[in-house]
């Protein structure tokens, strides 16, 4: 057996090994695909959307210059959506996202909109992007990384193909900080969520495995330490929301 074959990790609250996870989460994403986006703004009362806007902010796409951004574990499109409105007419976005179901959804979006042909979907794992060395402005990842099975992997990757002086943002769920937040918090989290993805995705157990990965994410601290290691430089994050979510950012220098 190889190391690979050896290795455990957590998919949600259970320890499975290292390389069935992303099979599992491939089926959690194709089984949500469809009813991805109404879930997002049931679930978060909307402020999914307030914590994009965030990440969009903080990246700030130029105006007046050429800007290439890749988008990994994208998705519906949405970051890639709103990276296009704040640019100028030279920002090009790729969605990178290793699930092709999802990635249909945000064709179907981009085809629905006038800047949609500023962005291009592409199918990759955020653990061997398919794009050469610097290669990309900017890289961003929103609520992604917790999905893949060898996070350092994707960091290392995110590092390569950003070009010297690039910035990576990472938008993930995090550690809840607020006294009395906590306790509502995992209520809603472990009871209500799971219902509502029963009673609108038909999926509780897919949910169920998003609200348990949340819990085993490492915490902002230790995730920065991650982003140093990976050979990123000024990291620093936001946390939001009482801690429900942080923003990382660093860069490539
Ligand atoms: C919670 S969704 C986030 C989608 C989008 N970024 C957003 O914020 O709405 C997580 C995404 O990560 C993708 N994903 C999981 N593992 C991946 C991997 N190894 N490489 C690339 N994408 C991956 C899933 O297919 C899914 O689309």
């Amino acid at each position: 057996m190889t190391d690979f074959e050896q290795k455990q990790t957590d998919f949600g609250a259970r320890r499975v090994p290292l390389g069935d996870k992303q099979a599992l989460v491939d089926d959690v994403f194709h089984s949500v695909a469809g009813r991805y986006d109404l879930m997002n703004d049931l679930m978060s009362f909307g402020l999914h959307r307030a914590w994009k806007d965030a990440l969009i902010t903080a990246l700030a796409p130029p105006k007046h210059h050429p800007f290439a951004l890749l988008d990994v574990a994208g998705g519906t499109g949405d970051i890639a959506f709103r990276a296009v409105a704040a640019g100028g007419e030279q920002t090009r976005v790729t969605v990178c996202d290793i699930n092709p179901e999802m990635l249909a959804v945000g064709r179907q979006r981009a085809a629905k909109r006038a800047d949609g042909d500023l962005i291009t979907f592409a199918e990759g794992n955020a653990e061997a992007l398919p794009f050469a060395d610097r290669s990309f402005d900017a890289v961003t990842i929103a609520f992604g990384i917790r999905n893949v099975p060898r996070i350092e992997a994707a960091l290392g990757e995110a590092f390569r193909v950003l070009k010297i002086g690039g910035k990576f943002l990472c938008l993930e769920f995090s550690a809840v900080n607020l006294p009395g937040l906590d306790r509502l918090y995992d209520f809603y989290s472990f009871n209500v969520i799971p219902t509502l993805g029963r009673v609108i995705a038909g999926d509780a157990e897919s949910y169920r495995y998003l609200v348990e990965s949340i819990r085993r994410f490492p915490k902002p601290d230790a995730f920065a330490a991650m982003m140093r290691a990976a050979g990123f430089a000024r990291v620093s994050y936001r946390q939001m929301t009482g801690g429900i979510v942080a923003l990382h950012t660093g860069w490539r220098l």
